[in-house]
């Protein structure tokens, strides 16, 4: 059996930190994994999520078996800081997922039964495993055109554009804040167009929300899919709980389900866990759980939202700081648009070779297409990284 396999193509990101360990140089930097670091570079345990792990371990009485669903409390509170009140109970339905990949890839394979070999609408460019995700569960993955290289800006005319020719019954997938690879959010009146397309058409909404409260705030991050929620007859969220709570090996997300049909709906959630059933049962309890505690509980909440409100500033601090430098260092407005984006991706728009000369000659680690983690950056480095970037891209 194992003789007929070819070794699976490696992850250009694992591949790119394995060489980064490996490099002896002192001041190298990595800008190219995918979590949030603080300013000595690492990515700690939050406060909130560590006082909600003594809890559990002093309060769980049983590991048995919790339900394919997962913690009826943990989706509970899960869909109401996605949703807030945007949408009544009745219309919601929420399971645990394994992260945002584990509901990605849930909620694709119980829309792969409703619409076999669905096409799926994806932004280009997009987070390079929606590809495999999507495609693995059965969908048809298409690209809409969405960013401009050369400005940084979104080509919103050209999405829609590419939009009106999909037809009734495909996915538009978006991503719910923080864009990952470029930074470049949908403004709400942009959200209030697509949602209006997708009523019109008949387009089915699949909104991946890994980054809630890394842009502009907690609540501000998901006033598009509220807004998009109220306006369409159906859609599904992946929600993941990793960077928000900084929980990432916990495996913790929600799939949510919205409609206005209750019946159809039913249905729906029914083969989600259905499909959770034939692929790996039962959820993990822990993260789920212990992000529970912390937002059931007022004081822990409040702390996390501290907490997270720090690693948000700081971010949006970093990103206005690298620009000026990167003005000073380039004397030209070029890198301007990245104090303009949110979350912890950009992308630089700087070629293979660039990118190559950046590792071997300065020790800066960024993946093949640019895009550099912004939580990545160190406020003391940031003039000399700047130079390099200019000098190896002028
Ligand atoms: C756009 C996007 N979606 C989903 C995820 C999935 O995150 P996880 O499965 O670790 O929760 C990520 C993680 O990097 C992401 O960037």
């Amino acid at each position: 059996m194992f003789e007929k396999l070819q070794p699976a193509p490696p992850d250009k990101i694992l591949a790119l930190l394995a060489q980064y360990r490996e490099d002896g140089r002192a001041d190298k930097i990595d800008l190219g994994v995918g979590v949030y670091k603080d300013e000595q570079g690492e990515t700690p345990v939050m406060r909130s999520i560590r006082e909600a792990e003594k809890r559990l371990y002093e309060e769980q009485t049983t590991k048995s078996y919790v339900g394919l669903q997962g913690d009826k409390a943990f989706c509970a509170v899960m869909g109401t800081l996605v949703l807030g009140d945007a949408i009544l109970g009745e219309r919601m339905r929420v399971c645990q997922s394994l992260g945002g990949s584990g509901a990605l890839s849930i909620i694709a394979m119980m829309i792969n039964r409703a619409r076999p070999n669905a096409t799926v609408w994806l932004s280009d460019p997009s987070w390079p495993n929606h590809i495999p995700l999507l495609s693995g569960a059965g969908l048809k993955p298409q690209s809409y055109p969405y960013y401009d290289a050369a400005t940084g800006a979104i080509l919103f005319e050209e999405m829609m554009a590419a939009l009106r020719g999909a037809e009734a019954g495909d996915i538009v997938l978006l991503h719910g804040c923080c864009h990952n690879p470029t930074g470049a959010d949908l403004s709400l009146e942009q959200w209030a167009a697509i949602a209006d397309l997708c009523a019109e058409k008949g387009l089915f909404p699949f909104v991946d929300l890994a980054y809630q409260g890394f842009g502009d705030g907690l609540e501000e991050d998901v006033a598009g899919v509220r807004l998009m929620a109220q306006k369409v007859p159906e859609l599904a969220i992946a929600a993941s709980c990793s960077k928000n709570f900084a929980v990432y090996r916990e495996r913790a997300g929600a799939a949510i389900l919205v409609s206005n049909d209750a019946g159809a709906l039913d249905n729906a959630f029914s083969q989600l866990l259905s499909v959770k059933r034939s692929v790996y049962s039962m959820p993990p309890d822990h993260g789920g759980a212990i992000v529970r505690i912390v937002l059931e509980d007022a004081g822990l909440r409040a702390d996390w939202m501290e907490e997270l409100e720090g690693m948000r500033s700081r971010m949006v601090t970093l990103r206005r700081d690298f620009a000026d430098a990167l003005r000073r260092a380039s004397n030209s407005e070029r890198f301007d648009f990245i104090a303009e984006q949110k979350g912890m991706f950009s992308r630089l728009g700087l070629t293979t070779g660039q990118i190559d000369t950046l590792r071997n000659d300065h020790g800066i680690y960024i993946v093949g297409d640019s895009r550099i983690n912004i939580a990545g950056l160190h406020h003391d480095k940031l003039d000399d990284l700047a130079r390099a970037i200019v000098a190896v891209s002028s």
